[in-house]
């Protein structure tokens, strides 16, 4: 069996063996992009690099990483969804494209000695077949045909979606061979690796797309690639490079090549399961798959939503992993797991098994554990009582009653709809979000806002945003003292929300004087540079900050001063302004608890009259 460790070690050698940079993941919790929750693949952390800055790095670069989506948590239970998973990738910066990175692909994939070893026969492949201005991919076409010859294999385009031993590559149009990550941003056609996973069917039945919804053919390996961006009134302009972006899902890999039809047949989601099996009492062969894997999956996504920062609450990143929880939690009661059993459960098949890949597992080992207990100890003080109040509605879920759970008793719709659908009940959810809406109007504000923005959209405001949230960090210290550390940091193009550690409420004195050291920074227009230092040195430098954006033994660090002194150093992968002057007035809105020893401040930047 193709482990999870081993496939992602295999492709970052491989690459790494062609000149490729081997990077860390970026956390989950996209740090100035308030255009998304969560990191959902592996391109987003490298926007930035994609439109053309220079990555510290090169221009060629493997990593794997950590990507959430939750836009389809009801399907989670099924054969294919999850809620977390790594993303194994290969880019280039402007270097090499359609012609090297096919290739490669080719390589990794049948290679005995350095890749996969897989048998040639099982693979077919789509590329672009041209939209409106855009024309058909005819590079990719004549690589995949030149590289299939080369395993003896003489291949062709197939003009009618069939498909047969020698008909292997099929063009597609703008829905099924272009990609782009939401509606604006970096990117272009790409080409997509298909498996057969049943040869022993033998000859193809149907079109290839019909292969694909009956699982015949699963797609392994996408290759974008990108020469557009795009803009928010619908304009495609050529990027200043072209760029190579790939992804493979690691999870979907696995499972596929080991012959297995769901992904929670792989090594890391197998160890959950046989723990759930030893601590419930159930029977895994009748109807609890779902439960089981609904449990796995959410215990995964949250421990690794928590090692980045995440705590559960009412908005935001906070409010999916809170929901994330909560249903876990009503599901391990269906399978009669032991109430209290989920940080145990985290920390024993997902901390152990991914620690060595992911050190920040380790490393907040204990956050990990004592959020999902407290999370879990939370939603059982309302569970008993809502479940109780649930079962006296006789019939369908009103609007209003779905809204009263949620309100009182602290149920996801999420949950309320499962509850109701294996009672046989619908739920007017059209009604409870409209209570939800009027209950929530800020907050709705905040998010329309938030999605305006397009995925590539590291617009002018955001960035003034993380400036800013330098400053704070350093008043902050200067004021209140130097126990201070950054918890959290949440920017909208409305306002900047920053977590920190600090024992107690601020005084109105304290507040002052930190709005006004700030602007007085803000005032002297100190000029931001970057640097990329190596590791063992920063700290003695005096840098600040957790090692984020990392580059082998360098790290990337932003410094706000002059020659007299340094306000600031902090490890960052940026962007900033360049200078402070650009920020306007700093106003504090808000600072509040967020948790035991943890405080919350809510700042704006106003233009200055
Ligand atoms: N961006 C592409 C994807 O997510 C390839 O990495 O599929």
């Amino acid at each position: 069996m193709l482990s999870s460790y081993e496939l992602r070690q295999k492709y970052l050698t491989f690459f790494e063996r062609r000149g490729h940079a081997v990077i860390p993941s970026a956390s989950l919790v996209p740090e100035n992009d308030p255009s998304s929750l969560f990191t959902t693949a592996g391109m987003q952390p490298l926007v930035p690099y994609l439109l053309g800055k220079d990555h510290p790095r090169g221009k060629r670069i493997v990593n794997v990483q950590k990507c959430v989506r939750t836009g389809d948590i009801d399907d989670v239970g099924d054969n294919r969804h999850l809620t977390f998973f790594e993303m194994l990738g290969n880019w280039s910066l402007g270097d090499y494209f359609k012609d090297e990175a096919i290739t490669w692909s080719l390589e990794f994939l049948t290679s005995k000695e350095e890749g996969l070893g897989l048998d040639i026969n099982r693979l077919y492949v789509t590329t672009f077949k041209g939209e409106g201005n855009i024309p058909r991919d005819e590079e990719s076409i004549e690589v995949w045909k030149r590289e299939f010859a080369k395993h003896g294999k003489h291949v062709e385009v197939s003009h009618d979606e069939t498909i047969s031993d020698t008909k292997r590559i099929i063009p597609l149009g703008v829905d099924d061979n272009f990609w782009i990550a939401g509606g604006t941003g970096p990117c272009g056609g790409d080409t997509e690796i298909f498996y057969d996973t049943q040869p022993e069917e033998g000859d193809f039945e149907g079109t290839f797309t019909q292969n694909v919804d009956s699982f015949r053919l699963i797609e392994i390996w996408n290759n974008v690639f990108m020469e557009f961006n795009k803009s928010e009134d619908g304009f495609y302009t050529p990027l200043e490079h072209k760029n190579v972006d790939t992804g493979m899902g690691l999870e979907r890999t696995v499972a596929v090549l080991n012959g297995k039809s769901t992904v929670f047949d792989i090594d890391t989601f197998q160890i959950i399961l046989s723990k759930l099996q030893t601590l419930g009492a159930y029977d895994p062969e009748e109807n609890n798959k779902k439960s089981e894997r609904v449990v796995a999956d959410h215990i995964r996504s949250a421990t690794f939503m928590i090692a980045d920062g995440v705590i559960p609450s009412n908005s935001e990143q906070g409010y999916v992993l809170r929901r994330l929880l909560r249903r876990a939690v009503r599901h391990a009661d269906k399978l009669d797991i032991p109430a209290g059993s989920l940080s145990r459960i985290s920390q024993q098949c997902v901390i152990e098994t991914y620690k060595d890949t992911y050190h920040e597992l380790k490393m907040h080992e204990d956050a990990i554990m004592s959020e999902i207990k407290k999370e879990e100890e939370r939603f059982r003080t309302t569970l008993e009582k809502g479940m109780k109040e649930f079962n006296k509605i006789g019939g369908d879920i009103t609007g209003k009653q779905a809204f009263d759970l949620y309100q009182s008793f602290g149920f996801p719709i999420e949950v309320t709809r499962e509850l109701a659908t294996e009672k046989g009940l619908s739920v007017d959810e059209e009604g409870f979000k409209t209570l939800l809406k009027d209950h929530q109007d800020s907050s709705r504000k905040g998010s329309e806002q938030r999605f305006k923005g397009g995925l590539a959209d590291t617009s002018e405001m955001s960035v003034k945003y993380h400036t800013a949230t330098h400053l704070l960090n350093a008043a902050l210290r200067s004021v209140l003292g130097e126990h201070i550390s950054q918890r959290g940091s949440n920017i909208t193009i409305e306002r900047m929300r920053f977590d920190f550690s600090h024992g107690e409420k601020m005084s109105e004195e304290q507040k002052k004087e930190v709005e006004t050291l700030v602007n007085s920074w803000i005032k002297q227009d100190l000029p931001v540079s970057q640097a990329v230092m190596n590791k063992d040195e920063v700290f003695a430098r005096g840098a600040i900050g957790v090692f984020t954006d990392t580059y082998g033994d360098e790290v990337s660090v932003y410094s706000i001063g002059n020659e007299n002194k340094t306000i600031s150093m902090e490890l960052c992968g940026g962007p900033h302004v360049d200078r402070t002057s650009k920020l306007g007035v700093f106003t504090i809105a808000k600072e509040e608890a967020v948790s035991q020893g943890v405080r919350r401040i809510k700042a704006t930047l106003n233009h200055s009259s």
